[in-house]
């Protein structure tokens, strides 16, 4: 069934197409706002703060759609390899963003989360997203987890590191050690793998982004860069997804 699209701003209909086979957990890599603020010729920053909008949008969307996660890759550990100007800016962005839109989050009962090495981010950005967190903790209805100073290898180390030391410790036992058990020990515990992983600005990689958690998820890509990715887009890559065959590796 394809969704009647003609605005960028879709009905209440095209959300009820989406019945049926939704994804539970979508993942984003948020790429392109760089470019974005260059081909106007502004700064790189300026596309990160046009960003923000572009999150809140999209995090309203997907409670239209009842997803019940949506990762958002916010500041990975490579990202420390930018100018310091551009760091500081993205790492100011979850103080900016909540001051903007927390009473926006907290009428669509949404509740934030983190994943990532947040220890080792700014204090303004840990305060931020504490106080964030404390203030939508009994939000029930979205969980939107922003992956900040996140990177998958690292997230496998450390996991192997609390595996190591709960077997010498003899909390676990190399018998029980399976798919389910090693989930337990990465930042997004008690989650399911994302669904559907949606990358926007035009590249087709991972990034070191969730290598254990999107071992069976769809792709979905698109060239829109993430200031300008919209509603729209967003319900394509849902509807796609709706009508994908997932095989798990069976027939
Ligand atoms: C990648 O685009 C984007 C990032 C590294 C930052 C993503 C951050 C946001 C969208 C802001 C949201 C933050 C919060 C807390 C709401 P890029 O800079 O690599 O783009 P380019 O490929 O065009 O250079």
């Amino acid at each position: 069934m394809n969704i009647p699209f003609f605005t960028n701003k879709p009905s209440e209909e095209s959300f009820r197409y989406l019945e049926g086979n939704k994804p539970n957990h979508i993942a984003i890599i948020m790429d392109g706002n760089g470019r974005w603020a260059q081909k106007r010729g502004k700064a790189r920053v300026t596309g990160h703060k046009e960003g923000i909008s572009t999150v809140v949008k999209i995090a309203k969307a997907a409670v239209k759609c009842k997803v019940k996660v949506l990762t958002l890759y916010t500041f990975s550990t490579e990202n420390w390899k930018r100018p310091k100007t551009e760091v500081d800016t993205i790492l100011r962005l979850p103080k900016e963003f909540l001051h903007l839109y927390l009473p926006d989050l907290m009428a669509h009962n949404i509740r934030i989360e983190t994943i990532g090495e947040t220890e080792h981010l700014p204090a303004h950005t840990r305060e931020a997203i504490r106080y964030a967190m404390e203030r939508t903790r009994d939000n029930d209805g979205l969980q939107l987890n922003f992956a900040l100073n996140y990177g998958g290898r690292h997230e496998i180390i450390n996991a192997m590191k609390k595996m190591l030391a709960d077997l010498n410790g003899a909390n676990l036992s190399l018998d029980e050690l399976d798919d389910q058990q090693v989930s337990e020990y990465l930042y997004t515990a008690g989650m399911p793998d994302p669904d559907l992983l949606i990358r926007t600005g035009g590249e087709k990689r991972l990034s070191n982004f969730l290598l254990w958690q999107l071992a069976y998820t769809e792709f979905w890509f698109t060239d829109v860069l993430w200031p300008d990715f919209s509603e729209k887009e967003f319900l394509q890559a849902v509807e796609e997804y709706q009508q994908r065959k997932r095989r798990f590796g069976g027939l």
